[in-house]
């Protein structure tokens, strides 16, 4: 069997062959006449992705096997699908929004909790070849109705609510405030009435969601062309204005297909869980398309994990539904360290049946590695990747070869990626020095071609910095032996448990009270999820406020703007902020006090007793 350096080296060296050859694994309509062109990948093939994740187990005889089991400790139930099951609930589902106006290309938003319907939608707007775009449940109306805004959706699918451990979140009314600030209207709303708290459906727009699939007849699967588009997910840049990352669906099956088995070493009729949420891009890929593409069973799961209700949750679902391959994010092994420390949860459960425990979206600190290594005793396996990929840039690939771990490293890049680490004037560092983390184009299959109505954003977001390199926006290094050390964004995103949020889209709404003269929101280090954000904040001069009450205002209005995924508690009122004399505010020089990295103040300071004040700041809270 090929080793890793041979495999990678291949995937850099040859990538149409190495990608045509991979593409094998999927089931065309049209075979793409070549792998790569300068139409994007696979141009000129057609397929359905929802053939390849649900019809084609049917049809090879794998109708009868759990495609899904929808494990949910808040509301007490475990349920589970089969192919078969999948398959005629997406085929009628898709003969709803087909009937509902719903064609080839249209979007729909999708705005659901962690239940089935959620992964039925996604794939019935694959079977028709439209475009999904799902909004992540713990965003406000306000983001919602941004996103609306910008896809422009035809129909909107969504819940009367979500349950959260503490609350019912009550989505209808806040898809109708998102529907009453967005100017784009859809011509309906399909909405699952959940008995946990059923909503009031708007006459004239809004359809029960199980009375209209009930009436519907199934839909077969359009047959699509590789590069148009299967989803668009909004995702946090460095304004306010959420980018909506495309993703095709030739690069996209090819490059999942093949992540499972060579990234993941998973096999078609194992159990895989990403206890994520389908938001975010781990729950697109690894909830959804991945496994199903494999023929895995997937576990969708709506509980936490702790308090659902206990730090054993997780050891009970892999213990109960033979999970394999557990897929989450360090914050959460720190949220179960933190209430079990000695892990005496995991002892009362089976696990052995567990073979890896993969681990991504913020960095594994050594802490929690070691922590979970020995718990389990099985390979732990730090990956990363990012919402625009779609799938693990650097991995240590256990199904090529599994290598040997640095812990505080992601591995190695995964072939097809090659990463090059520049410093500012785009010259490759040597190994042990930090700079920006770049990908050499091309970029492999699954990746984004472009920003959804917006490709001059792509290229200035992604592409110009350092042309012929896509730019990460992370910084780190490689070492000597080509092991890859991701430290953290050089933008302004911040992880905050796992989640990606833009610290400008934070300040845009400190920016809107009344009393804030300016701002600046950068991360601080937060033991259990990783990074917070925390506002600094100026008053308008002579507006007499309590500085305790603005701070309270603040963190009432980013729950309403954004959203309590934000997490935003934390402000303080400083009297004034560092900025350069053309009057720029210092965020990076007070990211790199908040991570307590070495830092120099620039030059064209224009009050470095500014800058003083603001570190010691930081350093007190
Ligand atoms: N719908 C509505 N609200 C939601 C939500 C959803 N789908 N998901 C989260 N929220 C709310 C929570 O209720 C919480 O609200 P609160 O301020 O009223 O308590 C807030 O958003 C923050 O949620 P969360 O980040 O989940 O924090 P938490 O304190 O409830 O739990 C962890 C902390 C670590 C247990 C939790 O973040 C976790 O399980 N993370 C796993 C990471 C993950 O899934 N990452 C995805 C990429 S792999
Ligand atoms: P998202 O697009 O939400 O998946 O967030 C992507 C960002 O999360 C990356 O750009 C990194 O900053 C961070 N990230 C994800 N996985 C890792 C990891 N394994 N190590 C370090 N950072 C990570």
């Amino acid at each position: 069997m090929a080793g890793y350096d041979e495999v990678y080296q291949r995937s850099i060296r040859q990538p149409e062959e190495f990608w045509a050859q991979a593409a094998r694994a999927v089931e065309w309509d049209v075979p793409p006449p070549r792998a790569m062109s300068e139409h994007g990948w696979f141009a000129g093939g057609r397929l359905n992705t929802c053939h390849n994740a649900v019809d084609r187990h049917v049809h090879a005889g794998r109708g009868d096997q759990a495609a899904l089991v929808y494990d949910s400790p808040v509301t007490g139930t475990v349920r589970t699908l089969t192919y078969a099951d999948l398959l005629d609930r997406v085929a009628r589902t898709a003969g709803l929004l087909r009937d509902l106006g719903v064609g080839a290309g249209d979007t729909v938003v999708i705005y659901m909790p962690m239940v089935p319907e959620a992964v039925v939608a996604m794939l019935a707007c694959a079977r028709l070849g439209a475009v999904h775009s799902v909004v992540f449940g713990g965003f406000a109306a306000a983001e919602l109705a941004v996103r609306i805004d910008h896809a422009r959706p035809k129909v909107v699918l969504s819940a009367s609510c979500g349950i959260e451990p503490s609350r019912l979140v009550a989505y209808k009314p806040l898809l109708d405030e998102a529907l009453e600030r967005a100017s784009h209207r859809p011509s309906a709303c399909v909405i699952l009435q959940r008995p946990q708290r059923p909503a009031e459906l708007t006459p004239g727009r809004d359809l029960d969601w199980d009375d209209a699939v009930r009436g519907a007849a199934p839909a077969a699967c359009v047959s699509v062309a590789a590069t148009d588009p299967l989803y668009v997910l909004y995702t946090s840049g460095t304004t306010g204005a959420p980018k909506g990352v495309v993703r095709d669906n030739g690069g996209h099956a090819v490059a999942l297909r093949w992540s499972m088995e060579n990234v993941y070493g998973a096999a078609p009729g194992e159990v895989f869980w990403a206890a994520s949420d389908v938001g975010w891009v781990v729950g697109h890929s690894y909830i959804v398309y991945g496994p199903l593409l494999a023929g895995c069973t997937t576990v969708l799961y709506e509980g936490k994990p702790v308090g659902t209700p206990d730090p054993g949750a997780f050891w009970r679902v892999v213990a109960q539904h033979g999970v394999r391959t557990l897929f989450t994010a360090p914050t959460a092994i720190r949220a179960i360290k933190k209430e079990d420390p000695s892990g005496s949860y995991a002892k009362k459960y089976d696990l052995s049946g567990l073979r890896y425990l993969f681990l991504a979206g913020e960095r594994l600190d050594p802490d929690t590695y070691h922590w979970a290594s020995d718990l389990l005793g099985i390979p732990v396996i730090d990956h990363w990747w990012q919402t625009e990929t779609g799938w693990p840039v650097a991995a240590n690939c256990v199904g090529i070869e599994p290598l040997p771990v640095k812990p505080g490293s992601p591995t190695k890049p995964v072939p097809g990626y090659d990463v090059r680490v520049l410093d500012t004037n785009g010259d490759e560092v040597p190994p042990g020095v930090e700079g920006a983390v770049t990908v050499r184009l091309p970029l492999p299959p699954g990746t984004l071609p472009t920003l959804y109505r917006d490709h001059d954003r792509f290229v200035s977001a992604y592409l110009s910095r350092y042309p012929g390199h896509y730019l990460t926006g992370d910084g780190g290094y490689l070492d000597a032996d080509g092991y890859l050390f991701v430290m953290g964004r050089t933008d302004d995103v911040i992880n905050v448990a796992g989640h990606r949020l833009s610290t400008g889209a934070v300040e845009e709404v400190l920016a809107s009270h009344p009393d804030v003269a300016e701002c600046a929101v950068i991360g601080v280090a937060d033991e259990l999820k990783g990074q917070l954000p925390m506002g600094f904040v100026v008053l308008k001069a002579g507006c007499g406020r309590d500085p305790a009450e603005v701070e309270r205002e603040l963190a009432a209005l980013v729950r309403e703007r954004i959203g309590p995924v934000a997490a935003f508690r934390r402000s303080v009122v400083v009297p004034r902020l560092p900025k350069t004399r053309s009057g720029k505010i210092l965020r990076g020089t007070m990211r790199d006090i908040a991570a307590g990295r070495p830092y120099t103040a620039p030059s064209t300071i224009e009050d470095p007793a500014a800058l003083a004040e603001i570190a010691e700041t930081i350093r007190e809270t």
